[in-house]
């Protein structure tokens, strides 16, 4: 049975990827901040089955490293897959009047927990070496449309971590990928209040990208419902 850790598992995108993993007969390895967070990922999954939770801070350097250390130990399920979407950080500060400590607070968050989830995790895959590892990002359009300057920032430095990871993996058997977002996705019972797209519809595409090999080192874009039936995808870098 393969196994998909996800960091950032109680949000919007982490619940669309929990229920991605759980419909194409994977379990789930989810870090949790707290149990009031384990208990909100329960409540938009509606099952607890194939779910396991561990508690770490993303939003350290060490945090998900601790939770490989107790994977390595076997007190937690070895995985194949990881997906990553810590953030949530969305301020609408104009670019002047970002403040240092708003600026690093963001990029902490949105970025910084994604690069840390990474440099902790592909190791273990690598070392695993299992030709079926994957490692996939959830970035956001708000990097090219620039809008909101802060989540812009953070999204920029995302965009080039996934080039950067897309070319050292090119050989590696870990598959990288970028799951580029322009539409707003939330849980279904906000989705639908604010018709949005749901996360139990946006979890079409991972479930593609989990699915399809040939998926490797690319930029998979979804920019309506459209693009989830039939993946867009790209190869990474572009020259
Ligand atoms: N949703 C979208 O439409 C969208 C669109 C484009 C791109 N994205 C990308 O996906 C990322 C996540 O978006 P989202 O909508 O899923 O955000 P979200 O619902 O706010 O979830 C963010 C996740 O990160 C965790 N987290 C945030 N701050 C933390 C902290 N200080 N310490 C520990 N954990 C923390 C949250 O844990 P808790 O549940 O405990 O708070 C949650 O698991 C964005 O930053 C962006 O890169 C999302």
């Amino acid at each position: 049975m393969e196994t998909v850790l996800i960091v950032g598992a109680t949000g919007n995108i982490g619940v669309s990827a929990a229920k991605a993993a759980l419909s194409t007969g994977r379990q789930v390895l989810a870090i949790v901040r707290n149990s009031a967070s384990a208990a909100k990922l329960f409540h938009h999954l509606g099952t607890k089955e194939g779910v396991t939770t561990v508690e770490a801070n993303v939003c350290s350097e060490t945090g998900v490293q601790e939770v490989i250390d107790q994977v390595e130990a076997g007190k937690l399920p070895a995985f194949q897959h990881v997906f990553s979407a810590a953030g949530g950080e969305y301020s609408a500060t104009p670019l002047l009047e970002l403040s240092t400590e708003e600026l690093r607070h963001g990029m902490t968050v949105n970025f910084e927990s994604n690069f840390w989830a990474y440099r902790a995790s592909v190791p273990y895959l690598l070392k695993q070496n299992d030709p079926r590892s994957s490692w996939t990002v959830c970035t956001g359009a708000q990097g090219d449309i620039g809008a909101r300057a802060g989540p812009a920032l953070t999204q920029g430095a995302l965009f080039s971590m996934s080039n950067a990871a897309c070319r050292d993996n090119e050989k590696t058997n870990v598959r990288f990928n970028e799951l580029y977002l322009y539409a707003r996705v939330e849980v279904d019972e906000v989705a639908a209040q604010n018709g949005t797209m749901k996360a139990s519809e946006f979890a079409k595409s991972y479930a593609g990208i989990l699915s399809r090999p040939e998926i490797r080192s690319c930029r998979v874009s979804v920019c309506g419902p459209e693009d989830l039936e039939d993946l867009k995808y790209q190869k990474r870098p572009i020259i």
